[in-house]
């Protein structure tokens, strides 16, 4: 392989006019007569190279002419600004190296069903909308990282074998640790708690176990979660760290990623509008809106924007299967076919919504005060707003037992979970932990839980307990709201669902 001036496409704007070497991987090509686009990816950018007929030997133009997509190759040229071009440069080729042809890719660019490019992730990472994704995940963990860093938080690593269960016994993975019954952690935060009792403010960052029997857009079975734990705070205090955390991770991203996002179709200005502060509600307050009018009215409505949008895919897709009936030319005919999986699995998607939305309304009605807030119940509260919405205070029957119960209100605890904006929920889960040794015992011993597994906990409370607290934020959920992304699955290279793991 030629390595001599070789430079990778995010830097090609340093080297305009020179001669280059790119070595990377053909994502796509198109013929027009005597001149070969190819668009070249590198893992840094798409590049449009040029192969002109004339210009470089015809055994290689003809070579290059014939290259399958997704096969590996080098070109070197000369560099070229030009506006239209994908990536804003150019490469002129004079000359080329097939590293390794590959023959019937089996992705072509956006005609798959969901289930078939999960069965390919190990292909389908090399999409744009993949790589796009991969690279706002890792401005997201890297501006997570840096805001602890930044701010007097100490990096602890928590064990993934445990035996505590701290999110509900349902929910655990177990494993034979030689013998004994282990699970692996629903969360980091027990062993973050006692770390916190030394460091003050400490943080952990790794991937968490849910054995929950849910095949929804926003449940894996595997998902990595941040938690800060941080000794003598109180509610407002944990509410102030999480709004100036999650504030800092959105302009990181909008910073450094801006057209990634615009190649997923995020919602920019939506997400330029979070800033502090952002809403507080109480549960209690919460759930008056679920059962009020203005959730009725604004659930009716809606119903109506997804019938009309039912109709206009219907239209479009009627509109397609007509012109695909006629005589066409194959690579038109491809389109069609492409466009109509699309529109099909949107309207899939709105027919979904229309069928859920009177069950949704229903079950937001007849919301009873005690009952955890349900998947629909969130989306309904974070529809209505356009920033991350606080709900806080929820009734101590419905949530974990060390969350600390509300010294002027016995029913409620110090807890919180944020939704984000626009429909996409839950992506904080968060709570002044439990400090006094009597009242946490007796939570412990009320859902029954083996109290043997939990003295060393109980020890925190024993030597100079002091009151604490923290949360929780799930990456991918985090992901899907920034990007748009309808399904968490899309969030993580090689994600691990309910009822499958495709690779
Ligand atoms: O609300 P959760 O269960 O909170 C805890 O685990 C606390 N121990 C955190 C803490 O206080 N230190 O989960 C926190 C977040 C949720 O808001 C969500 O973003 C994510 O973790 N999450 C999931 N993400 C994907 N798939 C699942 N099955 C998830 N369960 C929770």
């Amino acid at each position: 392989m030629k390595n001599s001036n070789r430079a990778y496409i995010s830097q090609l704007k340093d080297n305009i006019g020179q001669q280059v070497t790119l070595a990377g991987w053909l994502y796509k090509s198109r013929s027009s007569g005597k001149i070969q686009f190819l668009i070249i990816r590198d893992g840094t950018g798409l590049c449009q190279c040029i192969a002109e007929k004339g210009k470089i030997p015809d055994e290689l133009f003809d070579a290059l002419k014939h290259l399958g997509q997704e096969s590996s190759l080098t070109v070197t040229g000369a560099v070229r600004a030009d506006d239209r071009s994908v990536g804003g440069y150019e490469i002129a080729i004079t000359d080329a190296e097939i590293i390794s042809p590959a023959g019937d890719y089996p992705i072509a660019p956006k005609s798959h069903g969901i289930d078939f490019l999960l069965k390919n992730r190990h292909l389908h990472l090399r999409s744009q909308r993949q790589w796009c994704i991969g690279k706002i995940r890792h401005t997201l963990i890297d501006a997570i990282r840096r805001f602890f860093n930044d701010n007097g938080f100490t990096l602890i690593d928590t064990p993934i074998f445990t035996a505590m269960a701290a999110e509900g016994e349902q929910t655990l993975f177990e494993a034979d640790y030689f013998g004994q019954p282990i699970h692996l952690t629903q969360t980091g935060q027990l062993h973050l708690e006692a770390a916190a009792m030394s460091f003050g403010k400490v943080y952990c960052f790794g991937p968490t176990f849910r054995a929950e029997k849910s095949k929804t857009r926003r449940h894996l079975t595997e998902f990595w979660m941040v938690e800060p734990e941080v000794a003598f705070i109180d509610l407002d205090g944990l509410l102030e760290l999480a709004e100036n955390f999650v504030f800092f991770i959105v302009k990181q991203v909008l910073q450094e990623n801006r057209s990634e996002l615009e190649i997923l179709g995020a919602d920019i200005p939506a997400l330029e509008k979070i800033k502090a502060p952002f809403y507080r509600l109480t549960y209690t307050e919460a759930a008056d809106i679920l059962t009020g009018q203005k959730t009725k009215d604004f659930l009716a409505n809606q119903l109506g924007e997804f019938k009309a949008q039912k109709n206009d895919y219907e239209t479009k897709i009627a509109d397609l299967e007509k012109q695909q009936a006629g005589q066409l030319k194959q690579w038109r005919k491809d389109k069609i076919a492409a466009e109509l999986i699309e529109l099909r699995s949107e309207l899939a998607e709105i027919n979904t919504k229309i069928e859920n939305n009177p069950k949704h309304a229903k079950l937001a009605a007849e919301f009873q005060w005690g009952k955890d807030l349900g998947g629909s119940d969130e989306t309904i509260i974070s529809q209505m707003h356009d920033k991350p919405i606080f709900v806080t205070h929820y009734p101590k029957g419905a949530k974990a037992f060390y969350m600390k119960t509300d010294r002027n209100n016995y029913k409620v605890v110090l807890n919180f979970d944020l939704l984000a904006p626009n429909g996409f929920g839950e992506i904080i889960g968060g709570s002044v932990r439990e400090d006094d040794y009597d009242l946490l015992l007796s939570r412990i011993e009320q859902q029954g839980l083996n109290r043997e597994n939990y003295e060393w906990y109980l020890d925190l409370r024993r030597y100079g307990s002091v009151p604490h607290g923290g949360f929780g934020l799930g990456i991918e959920r985090t992901i899907a709201w920034l990007t748009g992304e309808r399904h968490i699955r899309q969030c993580i290279a090689f994600p691990r669902l309910m009822d499958r793991i495709y690779i």
